[in-house]
């Protein structure tokens, strides 16, 4: 199986969990790209009824195109269910990275809104620990980054600050702030640097996420395997 026929797979086990009337929070990147398909198929063909959340406009824009209701916050207080992907997920805690689809405070206001968090991915997004040569991806605001990357320096990290390839400009998020690539190497404690950036002045939020999902559903070689959160 290649990596995409995994993530595929695993997007359909998570969009099997969707039920009629929910709320539906959409991830951003590859294999959320996948769920949004899947479920736009069980909209059209079996006439599922949800409305939904997106966390990208890109996600936005794919559900929207395929015909999916969508709502927003000042309707909807709580997601019944949200299905994203992860770029780590840490065997045990489910402790993930998120965010080098660019997506990461988007998507961390609508997990931390939602009863539920299933996280879909291929295999070699299973890790038992965190960091190494992934970096973490840190939201800053545009004002004074350069001092906010100073201070991410004396936490450890190695900040870089996000720009696309054949860019004249550097990588914007949907709300308009610059991301940090921020190299810290292997994690020994991915809850104390997630508190210890979200006090850093000029960060809006990083890509750790510290115990917010509730599952993983990864596409292997064997089929797709679930792993529920650890105590
Ligand atoms: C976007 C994300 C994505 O979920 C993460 O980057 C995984 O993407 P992909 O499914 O393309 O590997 O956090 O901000």
């Amino acid at each position: 199986m290649t990596r995409d026929e995994q993530r595929i797979a695993a997007a359909e086990a998570a969009a099997a969990l969707v039920e009629d009337g929910m709320v539906v929070g959409l991830g951003t990147g590859s294999t959320a790209a996948h769920f949004i398909d899947t479920l736009i198929r069980r909209v059209r063909d079996e006439g599922l009824r949800i409305t939904a959340i997106p966390t990208s406009k890109r996600s936005d824009r794919q559900a929207r195109d395929g015909g999916i209701r969508m709502t927003n916050f000042a309707a909807e207080r709580a997601i019944d269910l949200t299905v994203d992907g992860a770029d780590q997920i840490l065997l045990g805690r489910l402790d993930l990275v998120k965010g080098l689809g660019g997506a990461l405070l988007r998507e961390k206001i609508v997990a931390a809104a939602s009863k539920r968090l299933v996280i879909i991915a291929d295999g070699s997004k299973l890790v038992d620990r965190l960091g190494g040569l992934v970096p973490i991806p840190v939201e800053v605001v545009e004002f004074g980054w350069e001092s906010t990357a100073a201070r991410i320096e004396k936490l450890g990290g190695t900040p870089v600050r996000r720009w696309p390839e054949n860019s004249d400009q550097p990588f914007r998020t949907d709300g308009g702030n610059y991301i940090l690539d921020c190299t810290f190497g292997e994690l020994p404690d991915p809850s104390g640097l997630e508190q210890a950036l979200s006090y850093t002045i000029g960060v809006v939020e990083s890509g750790l996420f510290i115990g917010m999902a509730d599952t993983a559903l990864v596409g292997t070689d064997e089929g797709v395997k679930r792993f529920d959160k650890a105590g």
